[in-house]
């Protein structure tokens, strides 16, 4: 990228593919700096980062998808809490988990709490690693696979539909529905309107699901999810249980896929680190955790400020627009010592900022751990050595990686690798 001075973050697809060096050029003005565009305040410093994550009182998350938007209103006053509220239904993915604010999202988040319980984990976990092997069945012998399609996505996709108790004979239409390419929030052009399509499609299903287990319980996951109450004991909306297990499945799919991607091409492209974890399978988790905090898939989210507030050296009036780039904070030279370097043995990769933090920190972590663990796990056990496929990709010297045309998100279009059959 020639002339940093002038990138825009929201619409050059060269900063899509390589965001790193725009990310320090911002961070030679200061740990929180004001982009010239749509009067956005980003933040690239990680305890700048992190105390915005973690105040609740002061920032919404209203906008955590949506990005830079007009408001729907004209901000009055020194707090614009209420007028937030008064308007929400007007601003785009605000009625989200994701984009609640307390004391509602408080009630929502314990719901979902209920559906990700620590013994549904551990019983989808023997799922996912059945699931694991019968994907790569699909590839074996054919000595090259694309990471994406054959398979990150149906892992994903089942592996969620098994979470919530989706009969497995629907399995197959749901990794239909879930299946093109995505439509990610943050994408350049404003289309991400789209994004909401398939997860209407999947909202049918749960509502067929959940209103016949509401009528006829039959002791299955799904019954447990229809009547799951809120912690007063009220039962919620059927409408409300449908809204977050629609969204359990979009926010689990690209991001789980993206986090195997990243981790199988660097695999690929470093044979030496792919021996050293081969020979010793323990190293897995932190390599992962090394991963997310180089190459996470969020790259970074939003918030609004509701009252007059400080961070770092920068005042900002209620009703800006916080960038919160944790692809930036995640190489804050002050936390992560060489920060732009891969380091296996690094021993705070885990401190990175990837999964959020505060009160909307992802309660999916521990399910994309688990599948990207199982999958390199499996991947070792049934395939030889894999490389870039450089027919696809291009030779060392001069590789081609697509990435989405997004300022949110970091996703590899399509990887394919090739690789040994092993006998
Ligand atoms: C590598 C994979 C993943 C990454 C990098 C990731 C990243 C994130 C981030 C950064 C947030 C916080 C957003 C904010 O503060 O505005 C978040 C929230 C969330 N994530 Fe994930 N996620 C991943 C996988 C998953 C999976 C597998 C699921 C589903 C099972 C999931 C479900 C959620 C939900 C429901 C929220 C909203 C939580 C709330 O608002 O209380 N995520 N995720």
């Amino acid at each position: 990228m020639g002339n940093l001075e002038r990138a825009n973050m929201f619409a050059d697809q060269a900063l899509a593919d390589d965001p790193f060096p725009y990310y320090e050029y911002l961070r030679s003005m200061g740990n929180v700096v004001r982009l010239s565009q749509n009067g956005v305040v980003a933040t690239l410093g990680y305890d700048e980062t992190l105390s915005v994550f973690r105040d609740d009182e002061r920032f919404s998350a209203v906008n955590s998808t949506a990005g830079p938007i007009t408001l729907p209103f004209t901000p009055v006053g020194d707090d614009i809490t209420a007028q937030i509220e008064r308007h929400r239904g007007e601003i785009p993915f605000a009625g989200l988990v994701a984009t609640q604010d307390p004391p509602l999202h408080t009630k929502t988040r314990s719901l979902m709490a209920g559906m990700l319980t620590p013994k549904r984990l551990r019983e989808n976990e023997a799922f996912i690693w059945e699931l694991t092997d019968r994907q790569i069945d699909v590839f074996a012998d054919r000595g090259r696979f694309e990471v994406s399609q054959d398979f990150g996505l149906p892992i994903a996709t089942r592996t969620i539909a098994d979470l919530l108790g989706v009969p497995e004979a629907d399995h197959g239409t749901f990794t239909q529905l879930m299946n093109g390419p995505p439509i990610l929030p943050g994408q350049f052009q404003g289309t991400e309107q789209a994004a909401n399509n398939p997860l209407e499609r999947v909202g049918m299903f749960f509502y067929q699901y959940l209103s016949e287990r509401r009528q006829a319980p039959r002791g299955d996951v799904l019954t447990e999810l229809a009547l799951a109450t809120y912690q007063d004991g009220t039962l919620p909306d059927i409408g409300e249980v449908i809204g977050i297990a629609s969204f359990l499945f979009a926010a689990g799919q690209d991001t789980t896929v993206s986090l195997i991607t990243a981790s199988l091409r660097i695999l690929a492209e470093n044979p030496e680190l792919q021996h050293q974890l081969r020979r010793d399978r323990s190293l897995i988790p932190n390599f992962l955790e090394e991963v997310l905090r180089l190459e996470g898939t969020v790259k970074a989210v939003f918030r609004l400020s509701k009252v007059p507030v400080r961070i770092g050296e920068i005042d900002i009036a209620p009703a800006t627009t916080v960038m919160l780039i944790m692809a930036a904070a995640n190489r804050d030279p002050r936390r992560f010592e060489r920060p732009d370097e891969f380091m296996l043995d690094r021993t705070n990769a885990r401190e990175h900022l990837s999964f959020g933090r505060g009160v909307h920190a992802c309660i999916g972590s521990p399910l994309a751990r688990a599948e990207a663990k199982a999958s390199l796990e499996r991947l070792f056990e049934r395939l030889g050595e894999f490389r870039i496929d450089e027919q696809f990709h291009g030779p060392r010297e001069a590789r081609r990686f697509n990435y989405a045309p997004s300022s949110m998100f970091r996703v590899i279009s399509a990887l394919h690798l090739e690789f040994e059959p092993l006998r």
